[in-house]
């Protein structure tokens, strides 16, 4: 039988990362390719004591349907697990989903219609452009610099496509410890980009699954706070900041856009599963997220120090990188006539593994780019492994 799938379906492309990460599986072989937490992070013991603790005194709620937006006691413990990082919202605000992953799904189910432009960073988050792609959207990229998205280059473009009388449907963008650029958007750049944002109208979608892993301390105000709240959805997940295998996450909005995500997630998964909910919500109630984040910073710290001395000792002249301040990821430019595609296999030869920095570009660029992740790799590995890659690259330039 010929089977016959929707456009939607044969928009969904294959991730090409996936593909050539199988080549990871080399026996010897140091990845800097995924962007996974490092697993001696996991707090296996709590959770055992926290999920025993769930079923003896609320099994029969943890086991049940639930409400679509969540558990009371998970939504409760968000806002304050939010407002100890200086963004405030109220429990209506927010809809708990099955990590950002179905976040992005949701918005893209509530936003585009195929055609719609809308406007993202050059490079962004790959698992974006594959949904953004999948509905037909007509995606526009914003260069970044080390300050983040480039505010004049996004003027420019709104004002062409007002030209073309199109407007976006959302401008997406990931202000802190981008993924993969590894940058900051600075203070002034979040102001004047909520200032255009709300001038045009035009919503903000703030994707912020690293936020909370800051190097310095230091953290700016969210475009959450600066937009007040108006014309801004913030995407959160657990991911990033404790492990990503309960696929927990939440989205915060106003009144109007939260009714519309809780009618949309209906219609996905009637609701995030309250088992989870209820453990987490323990688990953040016990002060135990904090804890989990303060070890996350003082293990991915070292690490990514440790990766920019092997960078700055091995790489050659003409290969750049981003120095971040926080998060997991790190991007290096290669000269501009090296494909990171085409000698990716010769840096398998040198036992390394990297991603492929193209998937990143909503318009194909980017084939002299790569994105190094450190959170998972060991301290030795990063070294070892920045020496091999570094010999790779030599070998090719
Ligand atoms: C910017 C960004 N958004 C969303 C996600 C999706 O994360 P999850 O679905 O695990 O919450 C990721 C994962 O890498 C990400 O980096």
């Amino acid at each position: 039988m010929k089977y016959e799938y929707s456009k939607l379906c044969s928009r969904t492309s294959k991730s090409e990362i996936r593909e050539i990460l199988k080549w990871t599986r080399k026996p010897g072989v140091i990845s800097f390719g995924g962007g996974l937490p490092d697993p001696s992070l996991f707090p296996l013991q709590e959770i055992t004591d926290i999920t025993a603790d769930v079923l003896a005194k609320k099994g029969y709620l943890a086991l049940q349907y639930g409400p679509t937006r969540g558990e009371a006691e998970m939504l409760e413990a968000l806002v304050e697990h939010m407002g100890a990082f200086g963004d405030i919202a109220t429990t209506e605000e927010v809809c708990i989903t099955s990590s950002s992953q179905q976040g992005l799904d949701l918005l893209s189910l509530l936003f585009i219609d195929e055609g719609a432009p809308i406007v993202l960073e050059l490079p962004s988050y790959m698992g974006g452009i594959q949904v953004f792609k999948r509905c037909g959207a007509d995606m526009h990229g914003i260069p970044l610099d080390n300050d983040g998205m480039k505010i004049d280059l996004l003027v420019k473009k709104l004002d062409q496509l007002k030209n073309e009388g199109k407007k976006p449907r959302f401008i997406y963008t990931i202000p802190d410890f981008q993924n993969p650029a590894g940058v900051t958007m600075s203070l002034e750049r979040r102001k004047k980009l909520v200032e255009i944002a709300h001038q045009r109208e035009i919503l903000l979608i703030e994707d912020s699954p690293y936020r909370e892993l800051s190097f310095t301390g230091e953290l700016l105000p969210s475009l959450w706070t600066l937009a007040g709240g108006k014309g801004i959805i913030m995407m959160k997940t657990f991911s990033k900041v404790l492990f990503p295998g309960m696929r927990m996450g939440w989205l915060v909005g106003d009144k109007e856009i939260m009714d519309n995500i809780d009618t949309v997630k209906q219609s996905v998964d009637l609701c995030t599963p309250s088992f989870n909910q209820l453990i987490l919500a323990g688990f953040i109630k016990k002060g135990k997220m904090k804890e989990t984040i303060e070890k996350a910073i003082a293990c991915y710290k070292p690490k990514s120090t440790a990766m920019l001395a092997a960078l700055e000792k091995y790489m050659p002249g003409g290969v750049s990188w981003s120095k971040p301040t926080g998060g997991m990821f790190l991007w290096v430019v290669l000269p501009s006539h090296i494909d990171t595609k085409e000698i990716f296999l010769t840096a398998i030869e040198h036992n390394v593994a990297y991603v492929i920095g193209r998937p990143f570009h909503c318009d194909n660029s980017g084939s002299n780019t790569m994105r190094l992740n450190y959170s998972f790799p060991s301290i030795e590995q990063i070294d070892k492994g920045i020496k091999q890659l570094g010999d790779a690259i030599k070998q090719v330039i």
